[in-house]
């Protein structure tokens, strides 16, 4: 634990900051000087560190590599005018970062390990909080198996690290996506609720055949009938059907992002009415053709709020209305930015601040 063992820090003898040009930020593409990690020897945590930004030594064994044992999580840190970092409800990533391992049969991470990294790393990259409009940290937490062993077998030894990188717009404009009716991303008794690598990889293929259709993403639907709309393959999903905000509800096919809850909060409190339940395509399909689909969009740490133009389904392309008169959606957008850019009061106390 840290309390016991402080964070040894070993600066990068040399900034990279001065060649990253943050009005032109790709997702995913750059990272900030340094990293945190800190192992797990079967019994404790040990050696916490945080150092230069650099690649790893893995023993060619490591389940990570071959069974995929390995979990992460995503989030936000914005900056503010006065200079204040905030992370965005890193609570919530803690919690599912956990249950995520508890479904891996991964160590839990003691709440002072996820803090103290955090707080740690962020003071140390603090410059690398981009100011620009739309900008912000992003902060990928991941738990990996350590071990040097050929089996399928709960692994002994671990490695917790975090990094982090400078980030715009996930997707640039309104995305096209398409219904998937034969590939499958979750079943009921499965990991889709869980963030690791084996529900995001095997994703990667059904999605490169709807982009090479023109969709930039899927959307899943459930394992057994291709009856029930889930999530997408970036966020989960949410609809305005005749003013009502109707999203699938949690289980065990469905992330528990933190986009979503914090959409479902922003709607209960200013009294739209909401609907957590299964949603068939063909209500979808239906609600599209007959004009009473206001709005369809997607909710994720990565995309944020991203509107949906189009929906294909069985061949067919659904045009959904311009996202100009989509008054819902744009107004959680706003009001999750004036929050999270600390223009606005907390009022729901998402905000970790340094
Ligand atoms: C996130 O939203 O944080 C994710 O992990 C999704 C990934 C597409 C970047």
């Amino acid at each position: 634990m840290l309390d016991t063992q402080p964070i040894q820090v070993e600066k990068a003898t040399e900034s990279k900051i001065s060649k990253v040009d943050f009005s032109n930020i790709q997702f995913g593409k750059i990272y900030s000087d340094h990293q945190f990690s800190i192992s797990y020897d079967g019994e404790n945590w040990i050696k916490p560190i945080i150092n230069a930004y650099k690649p790893l030594q893995i023993s060619p064994a490591s389940p990570a590599l071959h069974y995929g044992i390995s979990i992460f999580e995503g989030l936000k840190a914005y900056k503010h005018e006065d200079g204040t970092v905030a992370v965005f409800r890193p609570d919530m990533n803690f919690e599912r970062m956990n249950l995520s391992a508890k479904r891996m049969c991964m160590p839990q991470i003691p709440e002072d390990v996820y803090y103290n990294s955090l707080n740690a790393l962020l003071d140390i990259d603090r410059q690398w909080v981009p100011v620009n409009p739309g900008t912000s940290l992003y902060i990928r937490p991941f738990l990996f198996s350590d071990d040097d062993f050929i089996g399928i077998r709960p692994s002994q030894r671990f490695k917790y690290m975090v990094i982090t990188c400078p980030v715009g717009a996930y997707y640039s404009k309104p995305v096209r996506v398409k219904i998937e009716t034969h590939f499958v991303r979750a079943v009921e008794g499965g990991s889709g609720y869980c963030k690791t690598g084996c529900n995001y990889g095997p994703a990667i293929y059904p999605a490169r055949l709807a982009q090479e259709e023109g969709y930039d993403q899927l959307i899943w639907t459930d394992g057994k009938y291709h009856k029930y709309v889930e999530e997408s393959g970036t966020m989960n999903l949410m609809f305005i059907i005749d003013g009502k905000l109707i999203t699938a509800a949690l289980g065990d096919t469905i992330l528990n992002g933190i986009t979503r809850d914090s959409v479902l909060t922003l709607a209960k409190d200013w009294g739209v009415e909401v609907e957590e339940r299964k949603v068939e395509v063909a209500e979808v399909v239906d609600a599209i053709e007959t004009g009473r689909m206001q709005e369809a969009f997607g909710a994720g740490t990565a995309a944020t709020i991203a509107q949906i133009a189009t929906i294909g389904y069985n061949g067919k392309d659904y045009d959904l209305p311009p996202v100009e008169g989509r008054d819902f959606s744009n107004r959680v957008l706003r009001m999750l930015d004036d929050i999270r850019y600390g223009r606005t009061e907390d009022k729901f106390g998402w905000l970790h601040t340094l």
